[in-house]
């Protein structure tokens, strides 16, 4: 039999309930902090990753999926969403007279990495970017839009943390790669072979390996970050910020991000029953990206949450929860009523807001009562021959078992399950 891919999966109907409800609380919110949902394509050119991500970033040097399409074009599946919004926002800038721009995305996101708990190859992430302020207030709105989202969602605040730091501009952030290159230098020989790789080309990625053997080997070196004086003002104002406004944070050097193209803020969220894969945001500034990618000098800021992780850190178990249950079966004694029970399945639809079917699959009385309790009927209404001969229904209360006979009158009957099923 034909299996998901490894690293995908199927969001079920019992758990799609959750999906939409996360993604409502996500359009709740972010409209509330004026973003605009963006729909980017899932495919792009695999140039745009590269340029914008980093040739040598762990994304594109072994994760993304690429082929080639048949005019021979190298094209890639969207690994995140940051820079097909911006390029999409430099194609499209024009139609936007306002400064300041607010995104919001939700959807798939694909990565070969080696799937496991929190993990996939294909994951969802929803995400924001806000495109136009340098203003480190802004900074503090993104990342406490991330926790009030969070909270809406029911995960508690003690359960996660905001860690920040900052990279400092384009200079800043080159001296601190030079000086982490310095510091790494003795203990090169006991990093794996991939952080080995990373030294030259992505030195700040051997921070976030997960090798026991590199978080040994790196775990006494103090990312002692130099911020000019212009970088220290936009962080300590970033840090003001929160406090005053009650976000909690923690201060943390090693959070330097893997994709190329963050400058200054800097921030992971971590929720801590999750194990290795504990980071459910993701984000900071990128403002040299749009001026990289073509466009006018530019800053920008945006996040992105892993969907999966989300629900990891929500303690719901997804799968047991109950898909929509029908409200109303209808069964028949036999095949001679079954066109009058689709009329007034038909009304039902029409008139009222039940979820309701009918169980005509089966032929005997009995085995249509199975399926109805099967689909988690709260009512059933039975079309019995002798009983209809004298214009009557019996309607069982599967509940409580109770069952009475009442008038084929459809506004009567509406009336009663109207009365009798709770909203
Ligand atoms: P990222 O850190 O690569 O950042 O991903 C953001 C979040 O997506 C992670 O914190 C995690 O929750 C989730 N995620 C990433 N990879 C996987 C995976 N393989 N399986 C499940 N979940 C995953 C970005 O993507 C940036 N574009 C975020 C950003 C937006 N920065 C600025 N704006």
């Amino acid at each position: 039999m034909l299996k998901a891919l490894r690293g995908t999966k199927d969001i079920l109907p019992d758990e799609v309930g959750l999906w939409i409800h996360i993604e409502n609380s996500a359009r709740d919110i972010f409209s509330i902090y004026g973003y605009n949902e963006i729909r980017t394509p899932l495919i792009e050119e695999a140039e745009l990753f590269k340029r914008s991500i980093g040739e040598y970033s762990d994304i594109v040097q072994k994760e993304m999926y690429l082929f080639e399409d048949r005019a021979g074009r190298l094209v890639a599946l969207r690994p995140e969403g940051t820079a097909p919004i911006v390029r999409a926002y430099l194609e499209n800038c024009g139609r936007y007279s306002q400064r300041l721009q607010k995104f919001f995305y939700i959807g798939p996101m694909f990565r070969g990495e080696r799937p496991q708990k929190g993990r996939q190859r294909q994951f969802h992430q929803i995400g924001v970017e806000l495109i136009g302020s340098s203003l480190p207030f802004r900074d503090a709105e993104i990342i406490q839009l991330a926790t009030v989202f969070l909270k809406r969602l029911g995960i508690k605040e003690e359960d996660f943390s905001v860690r920040l730091n900052s990279l400092g501009c384009e200079k800043d952030k080159l001296l601190l790669i030079k000086k982490c290159q310095e510091d790494i230098r003795p203990v090169l020989k006991s990093l794996c072979e991939t952080c080995i790789s990373r030294y030259d080309k992505n030195v700040l990625r051997i921070f976030d390996c997960k090798m026991e053997g590199c978080i040994d080997a790196i775990k006494d070196i103090k990312i002692k970050n130099t911020l000019c004086d212009e970088c220290k003002g936009h962080f300590d104002a970033v840090k003001r910020y929160l406090n005053e406004w009650g976000v909690k944070f923690q201060l943390d050097e090693k959070i330097v991000r893997g994709l190329d193209y963050y400058t200054r803020t800097v921030f992971e969220i971590t929720h801590k029953a999750l194990g290795s894969q504990d980071a459910i945001c993701a984000g900071g500034r990128y403002d040299n990206l749009i001026k990289d990618m073509g466009g006018k000098d530019t800053p920008a800021i945006g996040f992105a949450l892993g969907v999966e992780r989300l629900i990891l850190s929500m303690k719901i178990d997804s799968t047991k929860r109950p898909y929509k249950k029908l409200d109303v079966s209808i069964v028949t004694t036999g095949k001679a009523l079954q066109d009058e029970a689709f009329r007034f399945l038909n009304f039902l639809r029409d008139k009222s807001r039940f979820s309701c079917d009918v169980h005509f699959e089966e032929d005997s009385l009995k085995a249509q009562m199975r399926q109805a309790e099967r689909s988690g009927a709260r009512l059933v209404v039975i079309f019995g021959e002798e009983e209809f001969k004298n214009k009557k229904l019996i309607i069982k209360n599967m509940d409580t078992g109770f069952q009475e006979e009442v008038d084929y009158n459809y506004e009567a009957l509406l009336k009663k399950l109207e009365r009798d099923i709770p909203r």
